[in-house]
């Protein structure tokens, strides 16, 4: 056996769950247990399972056939320790977090998640001395520091194979088809999926599109003996018109925050009571900002004090498909692909991925390294300083290669 200056690990997996999450608790515990003798503790249903004491330990046994098991044994979700709702209110749940990994002696707990996760462990770090360490996963891509989350590469077969299963009815019907695909603010899994699945027309979130452009498209592509036309529509992309409303919100946002800070320094504004996260207050307007960025696009919360509960609305390609069927004559249809793209056994790549990321957790812990993300860059694992990387985005550069080379091979963004 190898010396370990770590000898507990804590793993939860945290936000919507990925191909490749067992993978990747599969590895670390045969790693950090089998190389180095380390105790490993499963964390249930993310924050919220350290929050409520529920832990487990993880061995062999435990571990044993997961590598090609979808979703997370671990169960997961989204809430935040610094604030939780708890009966009825939100919480800051930090101290409760923080004493249940010291009561399992846990030298480090390693988060599984995308970036809302990675900012929830560098602050209870920054808050408690907690060492954590994060490893990215996430169907979006957009995790900052890191060339490819697990996860992604998955998500990407799925919606290339619904985008070719699409082209049989949109050629034989020639219709529209309208795909939507997830990925939330970024534009990487469309963008993939549509050039692999040789969608005639991507929208994504980083390009706002015109819609009268797309209907000349695939006019123009009809005139040309094209009698069908596959639109692969990230769930974020958004119009020209609604991209500069978005904007304009975000700046008025912005002075509102500002004002808000102005006036608790100046009045002092109500403190909350120890625990609780005011509901006015700076400190909650902050809490509020970081879910709203957080908050998936194809749903809206009720406002409900504990903000716990998703009013599901319409997929965003429903509007797009009327607008396109009313400015082309041509009979239009949707598919919004959805969680099915999280579902089911990872690829070959997201196994690999996710081994390879789980194994090198373990050494760094060995080492005594945290409070750092494991990055995949230029086909290896390396750390990275959580500080390098939390509070930031990976979106889709508009001169990016890939897009560059989309539209050399006729591909429209609705620009
Ligand atoms: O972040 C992964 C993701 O699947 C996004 O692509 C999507 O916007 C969101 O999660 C959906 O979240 P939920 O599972 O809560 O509906």
């Amino acid at each position: 056996m190898k010396s370990s200056k770590t000898r507990c690990l804590g793993i939860l997996t945290a936000g919507g769950d990925s191909p490749g999450l067992n993978a990747v608790v599969r590895s670390i515990t045969k790693v950090a247990m089998g190389e180095y003798g380390m105790r490993v503790l499963g964390i249930q249903d993310g924050f919220r399972g350290l929050v409520e004491n529920r832990i487990l330990t993880l061995d062999d046994a435990t571990v044993s056939g997961v590598l090609t098991r979808g979703g997370t044994i671990l169960g997961t979700s989204r809430d935040k320790p610094h604030s939780m709702p708890m009966g009825g209110r939100l919480m800051d749940m930090t101290d409760a977090a923080v004493d249940n990994a010291r009561k399992h002696q846990i030298d480090c707990l390693v988060c599984l998640g995308g970036g809302g996760t990675a900012k929830n462990a560098y602050r209870l770090w920054q808050k408690s001395g907690l060492n954590v360490m994060t490893l990215p996963k996430t169907i979006d891509n957009d995790v900052f520091g890191t060339d490819v989350s697990f996860g992604f590469d998955t998500a990407v077969s799925i919606a290339t194979e619904a985008i070719d299963r699409l082209h049989t009815t949109a050629t034989s019907h020639h219709r529209l088809i309208v795909c939507e695909v997830m990925g939330h603010r970024a534009g990487w899994l469309a963008l993939h999926a549509g050039i692999a699945g040789g969608a005639d027309v991507i929208l994504l979130p980083e390009l706002p599109y015109d819609l009268e452009r797309i209907a000349e498209f695939l006019l123009e592509r009809r005139r040309h003996g094209k009698r069908f036309s596959i639109i692969a529509v990230a769930e974020g992309a958004l119009s020209r018109r609604e991209a500069e409303a978005a904007a304009a919100a975000k700046a008025r946002d912005k002075g509102q925050d500002k004002d808000k800070e102005r006036r608790k320094t100046t009045r002092d504004l109500d403190r909350p009571e120890k625990g609780e996260v005011p509901p006015d207050a700076a400190t909650e307007g902050e809490a509020v900002d970081a879910y709203r960025a957080d908050l998936p696009l194809n749903v809206s919360r009720l406002h409900d004090e504990t903000m716990a509960y998703h009013v599901v609305q319409e997929p965003m390609a429903s509007r797009l498909a009327r607008h396109l069927q009313a400015l082309t004559g041509v009979e239009a249809r949707v598919t919004s692909l959805g969680h099915v793209q999280r579902g089911g056994v990872p690829t070959a790549f997201d196994r690999t991925l996710s081994t390879m990321m789980g194994a090198m957790a373990a050494e760094l812990l060995s080492e005594g390294r945290a409070n750092v993300m494991v990055a995949y860059r230029n086909g290896l694992c390396v750390p990275v300083p959580l500080e390098e990387v939390v509070g930031k985005r990976k979106l889709v550069p508009a001169e990016h290669h890939l897009v560059h080379c989309a539209r050399q091979v006729g591909t429209s963004f609705g620009d």
